[in-house]
């Protein structure tokens, strides 16, 4: 029997679990032991495998680099059985190399996949990144904005003062602007060392989270893995690539993007439905890290549809063979 041709969203959530749960598992040796490389390739190595049992004709467009700089799960890589739907992948199989390598919070390995042509093939160079949480109207805060302005127009959305805004961002000498004049508004920081699609996540469950919205610059792969996560959840987010050299326009041009300048809305990364996988690697606000108990690996899987909006938290005890 032939493998079906559609994208069965609803089906092959549940193998995109295994994919990112397969990940998570290979890189829980490596937890706090201070070597970044080894923790990557391990999961690499895992969620490829898993990724290759699947039904699919699938084609990783955000993966780990450029074919000539990563061996696996390289851009243009094809993956699956190559039986069932045409689809790309994108995916970052630890993201928060050095929180784990660090045993610090919120590392995840992650996976995002849709309809072929659906999601933005973005190369890997910075974007500025703008992120909401849901209930919001359309376009409240916008990448235009000064960061003062997007705090003062959330606070009043929300009905609240600037100074009952919380903002991520990254911990990065090039955000200390941005930095000192959020907190000119009163609006407090959440910094983080790494990990921005986590970052961006916290925004769709802002109750459990205690953040309200995201912004600076990070990868631009992980910024299409955020934009899917947001998509399933709920969530207004934007993002502009940032180029520092003609080499990167040139990674842009490559990927087909022709307007370097273009600011892309959420479904403007992602246009299509999509199905998003993570789990946690190091304890974290979204999803528990990998629990090692005498014999037994456990994680715990956040897997979503943005075609329904339904959000799984899956808790996987497995033996350690
Ligand atoms: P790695 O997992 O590849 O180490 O990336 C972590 C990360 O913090 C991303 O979440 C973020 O988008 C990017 O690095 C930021 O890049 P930089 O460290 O150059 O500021």
């Amino acid at each position: 029997m032939t493998a079906p041709k559609d994208f069965n969203d609803r089906m092959l959530s549940l193998g995109l679990a295994r994919v990112s749960e397969a990940a998570a598992h290979a890189s829980a040796r490596l937890i706090g032991r201070g070597d970044e490389k080894a923790a990557d390739q391990a999961a690499v190595n895992a969620m490829r495998n898993q990724l290759n049992m699947l039904d699919i004709k699938g084609v990783v467009v955000i993966g780990e680099g450029e074919r000539d700089e990563a061996p696996m799960l390289y851009i243009g890589e094809e993956v699956g059985t190559g039986e069932g739907p045409e689809v790309d992948i994108a995916l970052d199989p630890l993201e928060g190399t050095t929180l784990t390598a660090k045993d610090m919070p919120n590392a995840l390995t992650v996976i995002a996949m849709a309809q072929r042509g659906t999601l933005l093939h973005a190369p890997d160079v910075y974007m500025e990144k703008l992120a909401i949480g849901p209930g919001y109207p359309t376009d409240v805060v916008s990448l235009e904005m000064t960061p003062s302005q997007r705090v003062r127009a959330l606070a009043q959305a929300r009905g609240v003062e600037d100074s009952d805004i919380t903002v991520c961002i990254l911990e990065r000498p090039r955000h200390e602007d941005l930095v000192a004049e959020v907190r000119s508004t009163g609006a407090a920081i959440r910094l983080i060392t790494d990990g921005d699609v986590a970052g961006v996540i916290h925004c769709a469950e802002a109750e459990l989270t205690g953040i309200d919205m995201y912004m600076g610059s990070g990868g631009a792969p992980e910024g299409v893995l955020a934009a899917s996560a947001l998509k399933c959840m709920g969530g207004q987010m934007w993002g502009k690539l940032l180029f520092r050299n003609d080499d990167e326009r040139g990674r842009a041009r490559k990927a087909g993007i022709t307007d370097l300048d273009r600011i892309y809305a959420r479904d403007e990364l992602v246009t299509g439905d999509v199905i998003f996988a993570a789990t946690g690697v190091t304890n974290g606000s979204i999803v528990a890290g990998v629990k090692r108990e005498p014999g037994y690996l456990t994680t715990e899987t956040i897997l979503m549809r943005s075609k329904t909006g339904s959000v799984r938290r899956m808790i996987y005890r497995n033996p350690i063979k």
